[in-house]
C-alpha cells in the first residue's frame, strides 16, 4: 500500500521533507521545517478567502458540492425535511443525535419559556429610526443581550452554555418580529407558549386585535421546512465570524452578533433579495430569453444561479421548489414563479449554464416564497438568521470543546516599506496626488 505521506522538495534548497496526510489534508504548520536558512520563518500557505484551507475538524455537517448532498450529522437533508420539524433538527445539530420524544418535547418546552424578551429590550429597540433595515437592528439586539446575562461570559461551564444556547434560540424569532414591527409602527406582540417554533414567530408578526393569532398550517410547515434548510451549511462566512469571534472568548450573543453582521453582506445572506429584484426586472416570461442573452453576453450574472460548493442541483433548493408548490396553493400563485421557471428551464438546457455547472441556488426560489407568504425583502436575511443560530451555536460549542482550538490568527504577507526614517510634521511635503 502507498505511504499515506507527501515528499515535498524545496528547489530553494534542495532539502526534502515528507509530511503525514490526515484525512486527506497535510498540516499547515508542518511546512514551517521548510527553511533557507536556520534563522528563516519558514514555509507559510498563502490562501486569500480560505479557497483550499480546512479551520476545524467538525462533524455537524457534510456538503458535497459536486454530487448535490447536504447533511447534518449524518442525515440527508431531505429525510430531516420531510420527517422533523425545525427544533428537532436544532437538538440534533447541537446535541449530535435526534432526540427522543421524552427530550424533544423537554426542548421544545424550555425553547418556548425562553422566548420572552427583558422589557428593556423594547427600549433600545425604540431608539431606532422607523426606516431602519430589519438585519441591523436584530444584530444590535442581539449583541445587547449581553448586557443583560453577564453571567454568559462564563464560556467554560457546559450547563451555563447550554442556557445561553436556549436562550439564543427560543428570543431569535422575537426579536426578529420586534425588527419588522417596529419598521412598521405597530406594537409589538408577547410570545404565545402554546403555539409551535414557527406559528409563534407568524403570531409576533402579524397578530393585529384578534385575541388568539391562528397560523395556516400549510404556511407555518412551509416556514419550518425553510428552516431546517437554512439551519446550518458548514464554514461559510457567517459561521466563520462565529468561531473566529468565539474563539477569543467572547460571551455568544457577541459572538452571535458578528456571525449575524457578517450574514447581513448581500454575498452571503442577500442573495435571495437580489432574486426577486431581478425577477422584478425581467418583468414577465417573455422577457426571459433576451434576458439569458445578455447574461451570457457577461452584462450581469443570473443571481440565484451558481454556488462556490455545489455544481449540481442543490439539495436545499430541490426541497424549496416543492414548498413553494404548497405555499401558492394558499397564497395564491406569486406571478415571479412563472418567470423562475422559465428561467430555470432554459439555463438548464442552455449549454453555457450547462459547461460552467450552474445550478439554482436555494435562494433562487425561497425569496419567491417569503414573498408570498407576505413578507417585504429587507426581513429575507432576518428570516435566515433565525435557523443559523442553531448552526452559529453548535459550531461555536464544538469550536469551544475542540483541544485543538486556539484564538484564531491568520497570517499575512506584508507588502508595506521596509523601516522609514522619521520626517517630523513641519518637513513634511504633500502626498503625491497619485497615493490619493
Ligand atoms: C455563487 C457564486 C458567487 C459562486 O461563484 P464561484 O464559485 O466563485 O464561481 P465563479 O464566479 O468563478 O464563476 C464560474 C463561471 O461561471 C459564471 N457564472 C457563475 N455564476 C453565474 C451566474 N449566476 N450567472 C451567470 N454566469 C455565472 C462565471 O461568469 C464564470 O464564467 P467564466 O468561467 O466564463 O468566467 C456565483 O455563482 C454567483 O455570483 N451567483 C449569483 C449570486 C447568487 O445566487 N449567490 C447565492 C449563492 S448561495
Amino acid at each position: 500500500m502507498a505511504p499515506n505521506t507527501v515528499t515535498i522538495t524545496d528547489n530553494r534548497t534542495n532539502q526534502s521533507c515528507t509530511l503525514p496526510v490526515e484525512n486527506g489534508n497535510i498540516r499547515a504548520m508542518d511546512l514551517r521545517q521548510l527553511k533557507t536558512i536556520p534563522e528563516d520563518f519558514g514555509l507559510m500557505t498563502y490562501d486569500p478567502a480560505f479557497m483550499n484551507t480546512a479551520s476545524c475538524r467538525s462533524s455537524i455537517t457534510f456538503i458535497d458540492g459536486d454530487r448535490g448532498i447536504l447533511r447534518y450529522r449524518g442525515y440527508p437533508i431531505e429525510v430531516l425535511a420531510e420527517h422533523c420539524t425545525f427544533l428537532e433538527v436544532a437538538y440534533l445539530l447541537l446535541f449530535g443525535e435526534l432526540p427522543t420524544e421524552k427530550e424533544l418535547n423537554n426542548w421544545v418546552h424550555e425553547i418556548t419559556y425562553h422566548t420572552m424578551l427583558h422589557e428593556s429590550t423594547k427600549k433600545f429597540m425604540e431608539g431606532f429610526g422607523y426606516n431602519s433595515h430589519p438585519m441591523p437592528m436584530l444584530v444590535s439586539t442581539v449583541a445587547a443581550l449581553s448586557t443583560l446575562y453577564p453571567g454568559a461570559r462564563n464560556i467554560h461551564d457546559a450547563a451555563n452554555r447550554l442556557l445561553q444556547i436556549k436562550r439564543l434560540i427560543g428570543k431569535m424569532p422575537t426579536i426578529a418580529a420586534m425588527s419588522y414591527r417596529h419598521t412598521l409602527g405597530l406594537p409589538y406582540v408577547y410570545p404565545d407558549n402554546d403555539l409551535s417554533y414557527t406559528a409563534n414567530f407568524m403570531n409576533m408578526l402579524w397578530r393585529m386585535v384578534e385575541p388568539k393569532y391562528v397560523a395556516n398550517p400549510v404556511m407555518a410547515r412551509a416556514l419550518d421546512i425553510l428552516f431546517i434548510l437554512h439551519a446550518d451549511h458548514e464554514q461559510n462566512c457567517s459561521t466563520n465570524a462565529m468561531r473566529s469571534v468565539g474563539s477569543s472568548h467572547a460571551d455568544p450573543y457577541l459572538a452571535t452578533a458578528a456571525a449575524a453582521a457578517a450574514l447581513a453582506g448581500p454575498l452571503h445572506g442577500g442573495a435571495n433579495e437580489a432574486v426577486i429584484d431581478m425577477l422584478g426586472e425581467i418583468g414577465s416570461k417573455d422577457n426571459v430569453p433576451n434576458y439569458i442573452k445578455k447574461v451570457k453576453e457577461g452584462h450581469g450574472r443570473l443571481m440565484g444561479f451558481g454556488h462556490r460548493l455545489y455544481k449540481n442541483y442543490d439539495p436545499p433548493a430541490r426541497i424549496i421548489k416543492r414548498t413553494a408548490e404548497q405555499v401558492f396553493e394558499v397564497t395564491g400563485r406569486n406571478p415571479k414563479l412563472d418567470i423562475a421557471l422559465e428561467l430555470e428551464r432554459i439555463a438548464l438546457e442552455d449549454d453555457y449554464f450547462v459547461k460552467r455547472k450552474l445550478y439554482p441556488n436555494v435562494d433562487f426560489y425561497s425569496g419567491i416564497i417569503y414573498q408570498a407568504m407576505g413578507f417585504k425583502s429587507e426581513m429575507f436575511t432576518v428570516l435566515f438568521a433565525i435557523p443559523r443560530t442553531a448552526g452559529w451555536l453548535a459550531q461555536w460549542q464544538e469550536m469551544l470543546t475542540d483541544p485543538e482550538q486556539k484564538i484564531a490568527r491568520p497570517r499575512q504577507i506584508y507588502t508595506g516599506h521596509e523601516i522609514r526614517e522619521f520626517v517630523p510634521l513641519e518637513d513634511r511635503g504633500p502626498i503625491a496626488a497619485a497615493t490619493h
